[in-house]
């Protein structure tokens, strides 16, 4: 899996630096030309001769020692890079990323790589939990840096929480996961081409009065990562959306709407000549039967709002589709297959992706989630905890197949 693949590892100062010695000989042992950056304070914990042993490759912490005159040494190293993975990354290292500073080998590196950052952080439960270091996480994470969260457990400080570094087994898994999904994209692209695709995420709004409404918990996690994967793979992407937290990917056409009815009123702009429609939205299936056009005033102990039914936008869909290659969504919180497997019939989707809202790592507002792929045949496809990225490129391959008249 890693055959091929450059990696630059940097070695920061922490108690945890020995454990990246047995990450550096699993990544080689799966194929990989590892090269080890280390700081300055990592040497105080492990030596450069461990890394050399098991990588095979000089190692360096110095800037300005310059071994081949033929090249610039971090310069080098961050052109060749497939990835750059820092285990363990301190405080300190993560700081100095998140505010550009270059004061050493390993963070001039990263300034000047255009690879993808991958990084692993280890402290003491206090110190992760700081304010600070969780801003300049989060900052590093909204420009694209990968996060192998810490485990929980004793760590080397006597304290028990969050901090220790991830097994060194399973950050071999996340980046073999991550070269996995970067070549399924490459494969995937084009897979799209020429199609229109429309796109719902996120929660409907039905109002109750100007101040008051009915929502759901969607993020709009799930729909944008659908939406850009389908941008990817080559389509004309539109997307409709509701209630969310984040902001579509930019590159797609989007429109903001509020309630059921205006979801399907955008739906229908483009569902003539669209090729695949994927309702990931959660939608209401009640609405005040009445809005009230000024704020509702409080009165007696109790009070009963009327609810009527909103438009089912999939159902209506799947009465009127022609070419059309549809697939719902199924939050559910028990009986998973049986429900979405009415849903599918019901609403003649051709692929009904179900997700157990309750379980952990799915649904809602989760970077991650659990889905099943059902058609008319049963279970089409069981998926392990994926990110949502990864869901939707694979739910998109599975549909860009049936579509081009291949099942997959
Ligand atoms: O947005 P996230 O935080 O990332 O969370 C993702 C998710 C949990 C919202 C998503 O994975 C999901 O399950 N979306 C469907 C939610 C939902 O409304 O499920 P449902 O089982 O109630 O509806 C079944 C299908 O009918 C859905 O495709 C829904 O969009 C559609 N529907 C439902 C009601 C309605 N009035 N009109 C519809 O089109």
């Amino acid at each position: 899996m890693l055959t091929g693949k450059t990696i630059v590892l940097g070695v920061t100062g922490g108690i945890a630096a020995f454990k990246a010695a047995s990450l550096c000989s699993k990544l080689v042992q799966k194929g990989a030309d590892v090269h080890v950056i280390m700081t300055e304070s990592a040497k105080q914990f492990i030596t450069e001769l461990t890394f050399q042993s098991l990588s095979k490759n000089p190692v360096y912490s110095d800037t300005f020692d310059e071994r081949d005159p033929s090249v610039v040494s971090h310069i080098h190293l961050a052109d060749e890079a497939d990835l750059v993975l820092i285990a363990p990354a301190t405080a300190n290292m993560i700081a100095k990323m998140a505010h550009g500073l270059a004061d050493d080998m390993l963070s001039t590196t990263l300034l000047a790589t255009e690879a993808p950052v991958m990084i692993a952080p280890a402290m003491n439960v206090h110190m992760y939990a700081h304010p600070a270091v969780q801003a300049n996480m989060r900052l590093l994470e909204s420009r694209g840096v990968m996060m192998i969260e810490p485990g929980e457990g004793l760590l080397a400080c006597g304290y028990v929480g969050k901090g220790r570094l991830e097994e060194p087994e399973t950050i071999v898994q996340v980046v073999e996961r991550f070269f996995a999904a970067r070549n399924e994209s490459v494969q995937g692209q084009g897979l799209l081409r020429g199609k229109k695709v429309i796109v719902t995420s996120g929660g409907t709004v039905e109002r109750i009065d100007p101040v008051r409404y009915i929502t759901n918990d969607s993020s709009g996690k799930m729909g944008f990562a659908i939406a850009k994967a389908a941008k990817d793979m080559g389509a004309e992407v539109h997307v409709v959306y509701g209630h969310t937290d984040v902001e579509p990917p930019s590159d797609v056409d989007a429109v903001k709407v509020q309630s059921a009815e205006d979801m399907y009123r955008a739906v229908l702009e483009h569902w003539e000549d669209s090729d695949l429609v994927i309702k990931a939205a959660a939608v209401a299936d009640y609405r005040p039967k009445v809005t009230a056009a000024s704020k509702m005033k409080k009165s007696g102990d109790t009070m009963t709002l009327e609810l009527v039914k909103t438009v089912d936008i999939l159902e209506e869909l799947g009465k009127t589709k022609t070419k059309q290659f549809l697939i719902g969504f199924a939050a559910e919180t028990n009986d998973v297959e049986k429900y979405a497997q009415d849903k599918l019939k019901r609403k003649n989707a051709d692929l009904i992706v179900a997700n157990d809202v309750t379980a952990e790592g799915a649904g809602f507002r989760s970077d991650t989630n659990i889905v099943q792929v059902y058609d008319a045949g049963g279970l089409v496809e069981q998926m392990p905890v994926m990110t949502k990225d990864e869901v939707a490129r694979r739910l998109l391959t599975i549909a860009a197949a049936r579509m081009n008249g291949a099942l997959s």
